[in-house]
């Protein structure tokens, strides 16, 4: 059944391969740009395709709701909703200053909220509709701290927005992505200036750059591939709340379920007996 997506930062990387996943699937999509422009899309999707701008970093709430007219006078309804727009840092919390914090939170999880918020009363009035929200093996694992916090409270909204909105009917999955080959960590996205330089981090802040350097456009996850995956748990009757993608991620979950695991087990009795003593 064709379904109509909406797709936020779309001008590129996964955003971009969702789109045309979803088009190549015969789905209409509109994909928000911050530009309003979306280069080099085959002619043959083009009345199925709208092209809308948006910065989720937008403060006025009219935004998002003109947004969602547009697409619902265009298409009329929005079955599928993709929270992709983010960006990631590379730098360690000690060095960062708060409007740093303050800007990954706004664009990371805010705008994913403002974004969300405009779609829900479409998908409540259908009774029906699907939000797939990119978190990131950082929403899973800690690593670096400030990505982390960003993707583990997209993580922590999107399991707990599938408890919500189970009673209409609306779907959500976190996505983690483990590192998939996009613009993600090369200076065209990635945040690595630190605000307050502490000659303490520079082995760290060394260590970090060099991987970034590394692995920028060598990662081993294809785009492509996974806007196919988003397609197909879009039509499946059962999707998962979580999806981490990539065997990285996939990976990474176990480990740290494991590591969890065992947190837990050495600290059990003594954490059962914090409870109050009954008479
Ligand atoms: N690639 C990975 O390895 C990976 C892994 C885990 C999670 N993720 C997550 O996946 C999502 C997409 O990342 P990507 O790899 O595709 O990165 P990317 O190639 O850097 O693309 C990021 C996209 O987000 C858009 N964007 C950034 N800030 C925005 C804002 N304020 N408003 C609207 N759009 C904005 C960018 O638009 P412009 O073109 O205008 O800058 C671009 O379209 C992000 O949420 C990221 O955290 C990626």
């Amino acid at each position: 059944m064709s379904q109509v997506w909406l797709i936020t930062g779309a001008s590129r990387g996964l955003g971009r391969a969702i789109a045309i996943a979803a088009l190549e699937a015969g789905h209409s999509v509109a994909a928000t740009t911050r530009s309003g422009v979306l280069d080099d899309v085959d002619p043959r999707f083009s009345d199925r395709l709208l092209v809308l701008p948006l910065d989720v970093t937008a403060p006025d709430e009219q935004v998002y709701s003109s947004v969602v007219e547009s697409v619902t006078e265009r298409f009329g309804r929005i079955d599928v909703l993709v929270n992709n727009a983010g960006h990631g840092i590379l730098v360690c919390f000690e060095e960062t200053d708060d409007a740093q914090v303050r800007e990954l939170f706004e664009t990371n999880v805010f705008g994913l909220m403002r974004v969300t918020r405009a779609v829900l009363p479409v998908m409540r009035q259908q009774r029906s509709g699907h939000i797939f929200n990119l978190s990131s093996l950082a929403g899973y694992v800690g690593g670096n701290a400030m990505y982390s916090a960003t993707k583990f409270a997209v993580t922590g909204f999107t399991e707990s927005l599938a408890f919500e909105l189970s009673p209409f009917g609306i779907k959500a999955t976190n996505v983690g992505p483990g590192y998939f080959r996009t613009d993600f960590l090369d200076s065209s996205s990635i945040t690595d200036r630190p605000a307050n330089e502490l000659a303490d981090y520079k082995a760290s802040r060394e260590q970090i750059r060099s991987f970034a350097e590394q692995a920028n456009h060598q990662q081993a996850g294809d785009p492509a591939a996974l806007g196919r995956l988003l397609v197909e748990v879009a039509a499946s009757e059962h999707p998962p709340v979580h999806l981490p993608v990539g065997a990285d991620c996939i990976e990474a979950v176990e480990q740290h379920q494991s590591s969890l695991a065992s947190d837990v087990d050495a600290w059990r009795d003594k954490s059962v007996a914090t409870a109050h003593e009954t008479a």
